[in-house]
């Protein structure tokens, strides 16, 4: 694969300073998207990548603090690096710590006094600025960015270089939205991203066909809510997810067109009417509920009832009727009784879903449900998790046993496990081994499902070459 210059220059600058920066990302797929961001905007600033934490001269966490476990890894981790920070010191390698997403936004200053191997701490929202805060920070001091800047970063952060791009892969996410407005009892999210944001249209566009020229087939529309996207066309006509999603399917090149997070209120008439027209946008819907109790998802601040929530996937499903629905559960919120749970079971059994995430409530300080009356004990969540979760596999299974003997379009993306093997995408998300040379990355080649494991289906190639990527 031949090099463009931008690559080129790009790694002859970073060669030349010869810094390494390793990123850990922690969370949900916009923390994968702005590491990737933040690794095009180091690129430029002379830091190449590597996988070996030692070896690095910049160490970035991009953290999560949606549940209590997850920000506590990140003290965790902290730790180690202070040790290996010591050690490099003491052979006279100077090593720069970094705390970068939702774990520094929501905590600050504070991660400095409990973890003082930090040196600089930096919220989503100015990543743009990375490089200048580093300046400051290889400059001795402690860096602390938790400011919602004026400017927009990502009119400020760098694009890849395509073949950084095209060594991504040929799924690609892009976020097109962030924050959040709806401030649901138990989360952390309108805290750490702050309000609703939407990026323009024109941007996006750009964005998407940046993509699909370095060779990207499918895209993931990213966002906390990502159906509350809204922007405005030239005319200044107000638009929604389902007309950007029909703005993008006309791009040269992007075969598929996925998006997720979904909040149930912002699914509008215009969106699922993209579900039942565009070939190019998938049948899967990750939808979450969180709860099928309308006292408890009143108490949640979902602000619809759960058989709101059925009637919704009923006109889904009408339109697009082979959607595979995934959600999100969360298990013992304050107050929930064994009624309650009953309540999620009986709506997941009237759902049916193909994939889902359960959690037990985590408390999170600052957040209303924190304070509410009524909190469960540890076993009673863990029990409780246990049946919920028994069920959500015994759907998932059956719903890929339901796939066996079907036709279905794969796209390709990675080598498997054995030579000759390479692992694809179902229109529903799921893994497919099938035997395919690794050329034929980015290709979708029709296959026939033969086999169903607990994570992956197999399958024999029907006929290739249908939609062969351009080369
Ligand atoms: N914006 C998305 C969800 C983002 S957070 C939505 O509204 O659906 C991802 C998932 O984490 C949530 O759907 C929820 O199931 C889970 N989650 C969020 N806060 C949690 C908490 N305090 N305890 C347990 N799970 C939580
Ligand atoms: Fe969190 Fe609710 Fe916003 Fe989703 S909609 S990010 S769960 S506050
Ligand atoms: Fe976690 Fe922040 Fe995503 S809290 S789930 S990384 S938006």
């Amino acid at each position: 694969m031949t090099k463009d210059m931008s690559t080129l220059l790009v790694e002859r600058q970073a060669a030349s300073l010869n810094r390494k920066v390793f990123i850990k990302t922690y969370g949900c797929q916009m923390n994968v998207y702005d590491s990737q961001r933040m690794g095009d905007a180091l690129a430029k600033d002379g830091y190449q990548p590597t996988e070996v934490m030692e070896e690095a001269d910049l160490v970035l966490l991009n953290t999560c603090h949606i549940r209590e476990k997850a920000a506590e890894k990140v003290y965790s981790t902290l730790g180690r690096l202070r040790d290996l920070k010591k050690l490099n010191a003491a052979n006279g390698r100077e090593m720069t710590i970094g705390v970068a997403g939702c774990v520094a936004q929501a905590e600050g200053a504070e991660i400095l006094r409990r973890a003082p191997s930090v040196d600089l701490v930096v919220g989503p929202q100015t990543y743009h600025r990375l490089p200048d805060l580093l300046k400051r920070a290889r400059g001795g001091e402690r860096v602390v960015e938790t400011e919602y800047p004026p400017e927009d970063k990502f009119e400020h952060l760098p694009a890849a270089a395509p073949a950084v791009t095209r060594q991504r892969g040929v799924s690609a996410f892009l976020t097109v939205q962030e924050g959040c407005d709806k401030f649901c009892t138990f989360c952390v999210v309108p805290y750490t991203r702050g309000a609703e944001v939407s990026r323009p249209l024109d941007q996006v566009v750009a964005e998407a066909e940046r993509l699909a020229a370095a060779g990207v087939r499918e895209i993931t529309l990213l966002g906390q809510n990502v159906n509350a996207w809204h922007g405005t066309d030239a005319s200044g006509r107000a638009l929604g997810l389902g007309d950007l999603l029909r703005r993008l399917s006309r791009i040269e090149g992007v075969a598929r067109l996925r998006y997720t997070t979904s909040h149930p209120r912002d699914m509008d008439d215009s969106l699922i009417e993209a579900h039942r027209d565009l070939k190019t946008l998938m049948p899967y819907l990750h939808l979450p509920v969180q709860s099928g109790s309308d006292r408890i998802l009143k108490a949640m601040n979902r602000r619809h009832t759960a058989e709101d929530y059925v009637a919704l996937i009923q006109r889904i499903r009408a339109a697009r009727p082979d959607i595979a629905l995934s959600g999100d559960f969360i298990v013992g919120f304050p107050g929930e009784t064994e009624a309650d749970f009953a309540a999620t079971l009986r709506l997941i059994e009237a759902v049916g879903y193909a994939q889902a995430y359960s959690f037990k409530y985590s408390i999170r300080p600052g957040t209303p449900g924190a304070d509410l009356p009524g909190h469960l004990a540890e076993e009673v969540k863990a029990e409780r998790l246990e049946r919920l979760q028994a069920l959500l596999m015994a759907q998932q299974q059956a719903f890929a046993r339901d796939c066996i003997g079907r036709e279905i379009d794969l796209l390709l993306e990675k080598p498997g496990r054995m030579d000759g093997q390479m692992i694809g995408r179902s229109p529903w998300l799921q893994s497919v081994f099938v035997d395919a040379k690794a050329s034929q990355i980015g290709d979708i080649v029709r296959v026939r499902i033969t086999g169903a494991g607990p994570n992956s289906l197999s399958a024999d190639v029907v006929s290739a070459g249908a939609q062969q990527k351009e080369s």
